[in-house]
Parts: C-alpha cells; structure tokens; sequence
C-alpha cells in the first residue's frame, strides 16, 4: 500500500504543520492514565522529530464524544500536559479551534515550537466531515500530517475533509501500522491464531467472518465468549451477555466448529466490588448466581498449545475484566504467552481496552506491532476501506 510521507526533514523547516494524533486516552481527575508505550507517549516520538526539524507543530485530536459540545470532562489540557512532561517543552493549549485567535497563536510559533487545539470534536463540523471546518482547520497551516491510524476508520474532517485543502502525509507511526497490518490481511503466515477477548462482539463480526476461513484457530475469551458459551448448551451463570448474540454465535458454531475453541475453566466471582473473591472452575460447575471474570489456568494451557506453531498472531481484547487487577491475571499471562512468541511469530496486538493490560503485564515493548487501533485495527484488518486511508491516498 502506497502512501506518501515525509521522507526527510529538510523541508519541514519553518512550516506550520497540522498534525492529526490519537490522543483518546483514559484519563482520571485530569491525569492521563497510559504508561510509556500508549498512545500519547508514542505520539510524542513524531512530534519531538518534527520539532527537532524545524517545524511549527499544531497537533490535532480528539478525547470521548462530546458529540460537538463544549465539555470540560473532555478538555484535551490533560493530554497537552502530559505532552509537555514527555517533551520538557510548552504544549499550549488554545481553547479555540479555529479563528482568529488560534490562527494567532499559530501564526506566532517560532520553528521547533507547538501548540495543541481543544478537542476537534467540541465542533460540530469534525464528526460531519464538513468541508467549512476543514478549511478553517487548514488555514492554520500549510501541510498536514496524519499520524492517527487509530481514527482512520472515521470519515471526519480532521481525517478525510481536510486532505482536500492542504499537501497531505501520513506519518511515520500510521505508516508503520498500515504496513505491517496490510501483510497481515492479505497473506498471513499460516498458521494463522486470532485471539479475540473484550465485550463488542457486533465489532468483532466482520473480523470473525473474514479471517474464519483461513485461521487455523480462533480463541475466544472475555465477555465475546459469552454468547458462545450459552450458544453450546453451557450456564453463565449472572455473566453479561446479549441475548440477540446467541443465534450468530450458534451460526459460527455450526460452520466452523472445529475452529472457534472456548474457554475450558473461568475465573468466577459473585460480585464485581473490590472485597469480592475469585475462585477458578470447570464451566459445568458455574452457578446461577457467579459471574464470570476471567479465564483459568487449563484454559491458558490449551491456548499457549496454538501459540506454540502459529506464525502469526493477532490478538484484540481482554480476557478478563481488567478494571479489577485481580481478575487481569489470565489476561497477563495471555499477554506473557504470545509475547515469548515474538521471533517465532509475527504478534500483532492492538485495542484501547487491550493497551492498558499489555502494559501493566510489562510486556509492552515485546511484539511484532502494538497497534494504537481499536476499531480501525478491526475494520482494517477485515479488509475494509478506511476513510482515512483513502483520503491520504488520494491526496
Ligand atoms: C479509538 O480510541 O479507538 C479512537 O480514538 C476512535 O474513537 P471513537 O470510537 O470515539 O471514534
């Protein structure tokens, strides 16, 4: 896949640079909660390189979905002091989006200096994809960079519109990602092991449906077995599940049930507040009123068997329910197994729910690819088109 980037950077020097991130991240009474391998810190790699380049660096994102209103839970100075005690440079933050008084600030950068805009999406005319606000976005600068792979599955001004109104690159982490996740959906090296966690089954459908026929196995955990689970006659006892997901599940089950293998054993507990315990069974030993929070210790022996032959392994979604550290613990040790596999195989993770588990597993920087995408990772991979792909392609 060819997209066109900014190969050295000579010709950055002096140049008012939008430069769209991810920077949708956890935050927590106006901390940022993601270690050095999230999203914001990784964003901050490109950004110091386009500093140190000479550029005058205005950085596009987006936190939530405030659904184009001004609020201040989802103010983005959190993110731009975290930025600031990353780069040990001022990020300030302008409150307006576009106008004259962020074209001011804009205009009075010195080279090697930034600035962060408040949340895109305050404006209305972001998730619209309106042409008016991508032009008045592309008036405080003269190129545009997308760095966001993780927001390239929206059609959103900051993404697609803006591509029409200024030189438009892709950055250096989006280019990574795209590269290494076009290989994997055109030609996985086979055996081919999905590894599919986390609560959104109608998100996972498309992936399910486009990698079935040539994994060698998919491993299902977290709430998405669920469906599963009940689908094949087993109680889950108070566990969440959408009754509406059974049928397809039972439809999966019936073509490819020599593929989609299901947890053996299950960390249950009787309720979800912190004093509550957690005791590993059999999933014929479930009860009316347990409810299931992670996976056991059979479960993870059977899956690390698949591990052991796969040549790749693309991973998306906790197994566990990691708001609790106590119920992480299959999680990590999932995390643990397919790191230990990276050489072997091509280990590709990614997700917003999966991120923060990897990192407090400790084993962040010991993958093939930790992708910053959710959703754009599953879209993607499922052979869909981005918008945002598209529109740096065609621009
Ligand atoms: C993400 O965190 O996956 C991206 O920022 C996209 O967020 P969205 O689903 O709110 O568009």
């Amino acid at each position: 896949m060819q997209l066109q980037t900014i190969r050295h950077g000579k010709s950055l020097k002096g140049k008012r640079v939008l430069l769209r991130i991810d920077a949708n991240v956890p935050v927590k009474k106006g901390e940022v909660l993601e270690g050095s391998f999230g999203k914001v810190a990784r964003a901050a790699v490109d950004i110091e390189w386009l500093c140190q380049h000479g550029a005058k660096v205005i950085i596009l994102s987006h936190l939530g979905r405030p659904g184009g209103r001004r609020i201040s839970a989802y103010s983005l100075a959190p993110i731009a002091k975290r930025l600031e005690s990353l780069l040990h440079l001022p990020v300030p933050l302008s409150r307006d989006i576009v106008g004259s008084k962020a074209q001011r600030m804009a205009e009075n950068l010195e080279d090697g200096q930034m600035i962060m805009l408040e949340n895109l999406r305050f404006e209305k005319g972001e998730e619209e994809n309106q042409k008016s606000f991508a032009i008045a976005l592309s008036r405080l600068g003269e190129l545009y960079i997308n760095d966001a792979f993780a927001d390239c599955h929206r059609a959103h001004a900051s993404i697609d519109a803006i591509t029409e109104e200024l030189p438009s690159y892709a950055g250096p982490l989006l280019v990574q990602e795209v590269r290494l996740l076009d290989q994997i959906r055109k030609k996985p090296s086979t055996p081919f092991v999905l590894v599919l966690g986390g609560k959104k089954m109608e998100t996972k459908i498309p992936l399910l449906q486009h990698f079935l026929p040539l994994a060698e196995v998919v491993l299902l955990g977290g709430a998405l077995a669920h469906p599963f689970l009940f689908a094949k006659g087993f109680s889950i006892g108070s566990s969440l599940y959408d009754p509406h997901e059974v049928p397809l599940a039972k439809k999966f089950l019936k073509e490819f049930a020599h593929k989609l293998i299901l947890p053996l054993d299950v960390g249950v507990t009787k309720s979800l507040r912190s004093r509550s315990k957690m005791r590993i069974i059999s999933l014929a030993d479930i009860q009316k009123n347990d409810v299931i929070v992670d996976i056991g210790t059979k479960t993870l022996d059977l899956y690390r068997s698949f591990f052991q032959k796969a040549k790749t392994i693309v991973w998306n979604g906790p197994f566990g329910y990691c708001e609790r550290a106590d119920f992480c613990s299959g999680t990590h040790m999932l995390a643990k197994a397919i790191a230990t596999r990276t050489g072997k195989a091509k280990t590709i993770i990614g997700g917003g729910d999966t991120l923060p588990s990897i990192e407090s597993a400790g084993v962040a920087n010991q993958f093939t690819l930790l992708s910053t995408g959710g959703g754009a990772m599953l879209a993607f991979l499922s052979g869909e088109t981005l918008p945002g792909i598209e529109a740096l392609q065609k621009n």
